[in-house]
């Protein structure tokens, strides 16, 4: 037996009993001839006393180092100057026989909550990082929250399926991650960007509810919520509308929030905001509802108004309203234009606008703006003494609104109006059908070429597909999409129309698509459904910056496992066995 109990457990109930721990050591302090070691497991931290009177042991335990793995025999005492910070503060163990099972190399970064280790090393050195308690704890919350769905979905009747992960081409939008095929040489899989079309056959196979907790592999560019393998809680339901869908997951929502947060987020029902609103009030498609902060448009008050160019060319101007930020200096206000024209936000020039104290109002435009014009862009903007007014424009409004969104969550952070135990819920509905791209000239599906049209809408495919609205919806936390879905196409004559606007020829739609198309002719039944990520849920509720602190083993910013040391190359034989040639050698 290596252990009677483990490193969290004993309390003042056991003192008298001999206990055996094991486990990795913390650190080790010596104390006059007595020697201290904290046993750390993942359950805890125990202390363990070498006594003076066993000469030949506090000798061994002087050798520990960091991280060694080891056995101990002792008796359980209260301890005489407790420490209430721990669990396990009230006892130590008094050693009598010290085995030692491992040594370890001095780890190169300290095993503490607050570690010195910098992103890359933790990263290279994962399974010690994974030993910190923070980064533990984010483990054992993923598991309670898979654990909660499993037992919610389970609860609705919802069955399990496991989907394959060597499947053809899945069109979501992001680049496959293909695999070759050593039995149909030349041939290629692709990994699943999600189960979509599986979940769909699911539906006409008559499995009525399904859901399943499933890696899904996207070759796109990586940012901090996304990583190019995730995990989808992925869910289908038959004989639904959308309202029944987001009903489902509106709850499933609230029961995740009680049971793995402890939140209760009340009776009310989540918002619906039609994506076109979403668009023009926040700039965004998942704004962060925590805070107000609400665009103004400002074309009335500010255009033809004078000789301003900048404005009067303008096909949109925008602003925002910083509550108690008129005292900005003009660092803080450059700071705000660098950011605003720094690349990844791409906006031309920041105006703003100083409420004082007196109610006047002191701008960037002064020169061209009368005081009066400028009382009523005060007024408009809802402004009070102390505010400072941000103002963008541009001749391609939804490219300034997202700037200004930008803008909005960078006043928002600084403000301190983004508290991460604040949580901001509402779904994101009627989005269009299709976006256009100027690079390809021709429509792309916004979500997938699955989703329905809203019933109102359909008839739009034959003469205005770009108007079409549809039946999607995204679940948006605290300005993250959660989740996203939509109600299904079922029948096969709407799907080969779809498939016609996004510029497939039938023959093209026949081979990607036709196993799906086919199965529809063999009564398909109405269905819909949404997949959670399941990585930005878990970040939310234990408030990480980036989901990579709540993946095990996860890649960095350039998809690689650092730890791994993939992706690597392979040996000439292999590839050849593949029927793989590099067409350049690569250094
Ligand atoms: P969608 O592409 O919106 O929909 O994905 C669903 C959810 O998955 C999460 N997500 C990601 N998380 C981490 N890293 C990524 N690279 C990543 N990409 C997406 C998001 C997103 O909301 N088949 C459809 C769902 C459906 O229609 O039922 C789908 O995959 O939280």
């Amino acid at each position: 037996m290596y252990r009677s109990n483990n490193c969290g457990e004993l309390r003042i109930a056991h003192v008298g009993q001999e206990v055996t721990l094991a486990g990795w050591v913390q650190r080790t302090r010596k104390m006059g001839a007595m020697t201290f070691v904290d046993l750390r497991d993942r359950y805890g931290i125990t202390q363990l006393v070498f006594n003076e009177e066993n000469h030949a042991l506090v000798e061994q335990a002087n050798k520990l180092g960091r991280e060694f793995v080891i056995q101990i025999t002792g008796i359980v005492n209260e301890r005489y100057s407790k420490n209430s910070a721990m669990p396990t503060g009230d006892i130590e163990v008094l050693v009598s026989t010290l085995v030692v099972l491992n040594e370890s190399l001095t780890p190169p970064f300290t095993i503490e909550d607050n570690t010195d280790g910098g992103d890359d090393l933790r990263m290279k050195y994962r399974y010690l990082d994974l030993r910190r308690n923070t980064v533990r704890r984010n483990m054992e919350l993923r598991h309670q929250m898979c654990l909660e769905v499993r037992r919610f979905l389970d609860s609705k009747g919802f069955l399990e399926v496991e989907t394959p992960c060597l499947i053809g081409s899945t069109p979501e939008g992001a680049r496959d991650f293909i695999v070759p095929s050593r039995m149909n040489p030349g041939q290629f899989y692709a990994l699943p960007q999600s189960p979509q079309t599986l979940k769909q056959l699911l539906m006409v196979a008559g499995f009525d509810r399904y859901f399943q907790i499933v890696k899904c592999f996207r070759d796109e560019d990586l940012r901090a919520d996304r990583q190019p393998e995730f995990t989808q809680i992925d869910c289908e339901m038959s004989f639904v509308e959308q309202d029944d869908v987001i009903e489902t997951f509106e709850e499933m929502t609230k029961y995740l929030f009680k049971t793995v947060r402890g939140v209760d987020l009340g009776e009310t029902p989540f918002l619906r905001l039609p994506w076109a609103e979403a668009m023009r009030r926040f700039g965004s498609d998942k704004p962060d509802m925590r805070f107000g902060m609400e665009f103004v448009e400002l074309a009335e008050t500010l255009q033809g108004k004078a000789d301003f160019a900048v404005f009067n060319d303008a096909t949109y101007i925008g602003g925002i309203c910083a509550k108690g930020c008129a005292s900005y200096t003009r660092k803080q206000i450059d700071e705000l234009t660098n950011f605003v024209k720094s690349p990844q936000v791409g906006a031309s020039g920041l105006v703003y606008a100083r409420v004082e104290e007196d109610g006047t109002v002191k701008s960037s435009v002064d020169k061209f703006y009368s005081q009066e014009i400028l009382q009523e862009l005060k007024a408009v903007m809802n402004a009070e003494a102390g505010d400072l007014i941000l103002i963008l424009c541009g001749a391609n409004a939804m490219k300034v609104r997202k700037q200004l969104c930008e803008l909005r969550l960078l006043m928002g952070s600084r403000l301190g109006l983004r508290d991460k135990n604040q949580f901001a819920l509402l779904w994101v509905v009627d989005f269009p059908m299709f976006e256009w791209s100027e690079e390809d000239q021709r429509l792309y599906a916004m979500h997938h070429p699955f989703t329905a049209p809203r019933p109102e809408d359909a008839d739009l495919i034959d003469t205005a597909p770009e108007k079409m609205r549809a039946n999607a919806y995204d679940m948006v936390c605290n300005g993250v999409e959660v989740g996203g879905g939509s109600i299904r196409i079922f029948d096969a004559v709407l799907q080969a129309k779809i498939f016609k606007a996004l510029g497939f020829t039938p023959e093209q739609a026949e081979s990607q698509f036709g196993f799906l198309m086919n199965a529809f002719k063999y009564g398909a039944p109405p269905h819909g459904g949404l997949a959670y990520g399941l990585d930005r849920w878990v970040s939310i509720f234990a408030g990480l910056d980036s989901i990579r602190d709540c993946i095990a083993f996860p890649k960095n910013n350039s998809g690689r496992d650092v730890m791994l040391d993939a992706p690597s190359f392979v040996a000439p034989e292999q590839l050849d066995e593949l029927n793989i040639s590099l067409h350049s050698p690569v250094s």
